[in-house]
């Protein structure tokens, strides 16, 4: 580990979680612990708890879990040693220097090597843009009418014409061949050996919120296919999960953001002083973007292209963001192409009047709609108002349906008691004013006996942490080599030594893992929901047939191993001395 137990664990305790979590999402204080909105996915009533006991927090939605590390890895995209660097700062804990030896180089973990990889590759490009041999980029550049500060601010660059010459210079700067390919910079050809993934383009890196260059996405300069190459998916570069410009407009203070198709509407945007702008990346659209931009606003502009192609991807977009809980507005473009277009020819304050008068989602979709409709033709207009209904329909709070039913009618010159009844009608067919419900995406887990074994060291960890006095009546049954899973081993060793020592730090035992996932895997361990049972009785049989169900685990477990694995005789031995004891011991919880 990069910093050591003790140091981390310091660290941990002087950042106090709820604290920390409240800085980036409002949390209500509901019994005995702290709710709200869920940052890591969708939904519109809190199932995110931050424990002020436990030092931990838990989503019941979608799993997410951890401390106050994972937290932040998770919210800022940061490494392990970088959140706790952050959180050191916060609490102005002095950490010792890291050691920048060749072995602690080699023992840091690949995400932050292939983060060093990139930016290497931003610099180089960097200047390569401002060399002699950058001359066309460099003009084309300026044709498009961006500025030098702009083109620094977004760190625009060129990549050359030799292939070859950005693989020499990251392996001067001691990048191993694996790592450039790793970081989707280079392909390895059989005849040429490893060649830049990018040619003769202007390169644009895409940033992660923290600044940190994750990708790249490479224009050729005037007609060429394709127009954009971007880096592959790499373990850096998720493309659901980043948005082009993120990284400042957050910083925007505007009270929204502005939604846009490419990278060069972003970077027109900025230049002409709307820093709220922001992309997605060469890819449609995402729910895990909507949920990105919901941590900063709840208010999205749409500037997508006027084109078909574009107002379908609008329309697309405005779906994603009512269903992330946001509310949409969608900017009118016209004459023009896109916002860059625009912006060269009305200039800023046109598209600030502009955003004054983007037209509400619900609206933009009905004018939509109303096009495929023949207003002269009594029965043409007939479909429109029911479709305008079935629209309304999907608005679940009456308060806010009845509202866009009067605006709705008044536009479009509707009774309103006929539209009323129209959209009666049209919840009956569709089976209620909200709608229809999406049939559940991923099957439900099936319940493999690794599965139950697993559930059981859950529950069991979980029991031990909400009422510790119960290791004292376990120990002599239940030892850490009892959990199979590896991680749940290491959780438990720790948890047991703890509890030896009359401790009970849960949160800190998720630091002993670097890894976010583990982090979430380990603080899951303590959040398994515990039987809702009334009676002692009943209790008592039910930590009784967890206890047991571990240690039958373990010992078929250690059985199967028999031959193979020395200390597994041991095991089953003791297991099945401990199995019989068991069957006939009463635990009592008092
Ligand atoms: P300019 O033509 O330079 O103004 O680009 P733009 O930013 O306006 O892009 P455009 O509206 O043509 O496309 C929107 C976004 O789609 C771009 O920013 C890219 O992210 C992506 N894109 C466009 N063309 C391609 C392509 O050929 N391949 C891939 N993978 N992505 C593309
Ligand atoms: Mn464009």
């Amino acid at each position: 580990m990069y910093y050591s137990e003790e140091i981390v664990e310091e660290v941990r305790m002087r950042n106090d979680i709820v604290d920390v979590v409240s800085g980036y999402v409002k949390l209500q204080k509901k019994g005995s612990s702290y709710w709200g909105l869920c940052p890591f996915h969708n939904e519109k009533s809190p199932s995110f708890s931050v424990s002020d006991t436990r030092q931990m927090y838990h989503c019941f939605g979608c799993g997410a879990g951890g401390n106050v590390f994972t937290f932040l890895m998770k919210y800022e995209n940061y490494s392990f040693p970088e959140a706790v660097r952050a959180l050191a700062e916060r609490a102005g804990v002095a950490l010792p220097e890291p050691e920048y030896s060749e072995e602690a180089r080699r023992r840091e973990n690949r995400r932050a090597r292939l983060l060093e990889v990139c930016k290497e590759a931003a610099t180089y490009f960097y200047f390569m843009l401002r060399s002699p041999q950058g001359t066309t980029g460099l003009q084309y550049l300026k044709k498009r009418e961006l500025t030098d500060e702009t083109m620094k601010k977004f760190g625009l660059g060129y990549a050359g014409k030799n292939g070859a010459q950005l693989v020499e210079y990251l392996r001067k700067k001691g990048f191993e061949d694996q790592l450039i390919k790793e970081a989707g910079l280079a392909n390895f050809s059989e005849r040429h050996g490893l060649l830049s993934q990018f040619w003769n383009r202007v390169m644009f890196p895409i940033q992660d919120i923290n600044h940190r260059v994750i990708g790249f996405g490479g224009r050729v300069m005037g007609e060429g296919e394709p127009k954009y190459l971007n880096s592959p998916e790499t373990p850096i570069f998720d493309k659901r999960r980043n948005l082009y410009g993120l990284n400042f407009a957050r910083r925007a203070g505007s009270g929204n953001l502005i939604l846009c198709e490419g990278y060069m509407d972003v970077i027109a945007m900025h230049q002409a002083g709307f820093t709220q702008a922001v992309a997605s990346l060469g890819t449609a659209f995402t729910s895990e973007q909507a949920s990105l931009l919901r941590r900063y606003t709840d208010n999205v502009l749409l500037a997508y292209d006027s084109d078909g192609a574009g107002v379908k991807a609008a329309l697309r977009g405005i779906g994603i963001l009512r269903e992330a809980g946001l509310t949409a507005r969608v900017i009118d473009m016209r004459p023009y192409k896109d916002p860059d277009e625009f912006m060269k020819n009305l200039g800023k304050e046109a598209f600030g009047e502009r955003i004054a008068k983007a037209e509400n989602s619900f609206f933009f979709e009905i004018r939509i709609m109303e096009a495929g409709y023949d207003m002269e033709d009594p029965e043409s207009k007939t479909r429109f108002h029911r479709e305008i209904a079935r629209k309304l329909c999907e608005f679940k709070e009456e308060v806010e349906r009845e509202n866009y039913l009067q605006a709705v009618a008044e536009k479009y010159h509707i009774g309103t008691e006929q539209l009323r009844r129209l959209v009666l009608s049209a919840a009956v067919a569709t089976g209620g004013a909200e709608p229809a419900r999406r049939p559940r995406t991923t099957a439900s887990r099936k319940s493999s006996p690794e599965e139950g074994a697993k559930k059981s060291q859950r529950l069991l960890i979980t029991w031990i942490t909400d009422e510790p006095s119960l290791y004292e009546k376990i120990k002599g049954y239940i030892t850490p080599e009892d959990f199979t899973e590896e991680l749940y081993r290491k959780v438990a060793e720790k948890l047991f030594l703890d509890l030896e020592k009359g401790e009970l730090r849960p949160a800190g035992i998720i630091s002993m893992f670097e890894e976010e996932n583990d982090q979430r895997e380990a603080a899951a361990l303590f959040n398994t929901s515990l039987p809702k049972l009334e009676t002692k009785q009943e209790k008592e049989k039910a930590f009784h047939d967890i206890v047991f169900s571990v240690k039958k685990n373990s010992y078929e477990y250690y059985t199967a191993r028999l031959g193979a694995d020395m200390t597994a005789l041991n095991q089953v031995i003791a297991g099945k001395k401990a199995l019989e004891e068991l069957a006939k011991t009463h635990i009592s919880l008092d």
